[in-house]
């Protein structure tokens, strides 16, 4: 069974008090199960780290360098982040791609890199309200997953969990039913038991796009669907919380 995740995605939120007072809140709901990671601003990773460390959080980066070290200001690197202690990064958010122009060869080569250093690759991936209206959804999202992972071998399902975001779904409040997101979690899945043949069924595959308490449990319900990428109803803990607990 593939295991069940709730992603948090901070993006360019959060004070170093916010992050406090989530890790307070978050801390006295006592919750010592379930895989519950956040992606804070690449800033506050070392005192998330830090402020965490007694609570079953990890943490993670929301994007990572394919580079090594060198002359690319402003970029953070995979070694650096595993130093750190970080757990896993994010690789081609639907804000990366368009805002950042990160094309499939460059999140190829970032998922390459960052496996090679262990950590684990969230890979996201999913279409625009046009490409869905068209019935190119299918395609676009299997293209993303193949280009984004040409070439690359994993050993275990741990390595490297998808994450389907509509790109129409992220930030608008309009949610995926759960009936439509289901079915491309279940054509990911097929695609996944293409690219890897003896771990496909155990890959974890999160859905995302204003994932909240009051549809996390309808989402879940879907067979292919195992936990969530979550931005806005991330960031007070009180909501993570409830999101935790669904998907335990
Ligand atoms: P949202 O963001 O939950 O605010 O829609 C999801 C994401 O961008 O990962």
């Amino acid at each position: 069974m593939p295991k069940n995740y709730i992603v948090g995605n901070w993006k360019m939120n959060q004070s170093l008090e916010d992050i406090n007072s989530f890790i307070t809140i978050f801390s006295e709901s006592n919750i010592k199960d379930g895989n519950n990671w956040i992606a804070p601003q690449s800033i506050h990773i070392n005192s998330l780290l830090n402020s965490s460390k007694e609570t079953s959080l990890k943490v993670g980066s929301q994007t990572v360098s394919e580079n090594d070290f060198g002359a690319f200001t402003g970029e953070i690197n995979s070694s650096s982040l595993k130093e750190l202690g970080a757990h896993f990064t994010l690789v081609g958010h639907s804000e990366r791609r368009t805002l950042f122009n990160e094309t499939d060869s460059a999140l190829n080569a970032k998922t390459k890199k960052a496996l090679d250093e262990n950590l684990i690759v969230i890979f996201c991936c999913g279409e625009t309200l046009e490409q869905r209206e068209e019935n190119k959804t299918e395609k676009i999202v299997h293209e993303q997953i193949s280009n984004g992972l040409k070439e690359i071998n994993l050993k275990s399902a741990d390595q490297l969990i998808v994450a389907y975001e509509p790109i129409w779904a992220i930030g608008t409040g309009k949610t995926a039913s759960p009936e439509q997101a289901g079915s491309v979690h279940q054509s990911i899945r097929n695609l996944l038991n293409e690219l890897y043949p003896n771990i496909g069924n155990e890959m974890s595959i999160l859905y995302g796009g204003s994932v909240k308490p009051s549809n996390i449990n309808d989402l879940l319900a879907q067979t292919d669907i195992n936990g969530a990428l979550v931005g806005g109803a991330s960031l007070k803990a009180e909501s993570f919380v409830e999101l935790c607990k669904a998907a335990l």
